[in-house]
């Protein structure tokens, strides 16, 4: 394996496949991290995903495991908007991070087009319901090896 790459999912996130599935599907975070890791594992990487409604939560895990990963998908649901701990922790663990949501923040509500996370990611794929994060594992990975975007081995 290449390393360890960490799929954090933030408040709310645990109710997917029932919560509003007209803006966010209707598959489960189960289902998610299970297809995030074999596409991690076929890509050469280890994932291991956390999720939790607790901001302080999201930074103990992001200091205790960010160190050893060599990067950070993140979908920071609600967090994504106000919390400048996140980003505190997660600029202090220094991997590249991927910011993902689901919705389309920019065609929703305007504090939804506030991100404390964008500007220190390396990017942000938003919009693309559950491929959202497959796409941002594809992103990080091809950030990591300096490559283009294939699934071809
Ligand atoms: C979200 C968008 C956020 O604005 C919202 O609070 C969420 C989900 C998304 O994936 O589209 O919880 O991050």
């Amino acid at each position: 394996m290449k390393g360890r790459i960490l799929l954090i999912n933030g408040p709310n996130l645990n109710m997917l496949g029932w919560r509003e599935p007209e803006k966010y599907g209707s598959t489960t975070l189960d289902e998610i991290v299970r297809e995030s890791a074999n596409l991690a594992y076929k890509l050469g990487y280890e994932l291991v995903a956390f999720q939790s409604n607790s901001e302080g939560e999201i930074v103990d895990f992001i200091q205790r495991e960010g160190i050893s990963s060599v990067g950070i998908v993140i979908n920071a649901g609600a967090y994504t908007h106000t919390s400048v701990a996140i980003r505190d922790a997660l600029l202090s663990v220094n991997v590249p991070v991927v910011e993902v949501h689901m919705s389309n923040v920019f065609r929703r509500e305007p504090f939804r087009h506030v991100s404390y996370l964008s500007d220190i990611a390396v990017g942000s794929i938003v919009g693309f319901k559950e491929n959202s994060y497959y796409l941002g594992i594809l992103a990080l990975v091809s950030f990591l090896e300096g490559k283009k975007v294939s699934l071809e081995e």
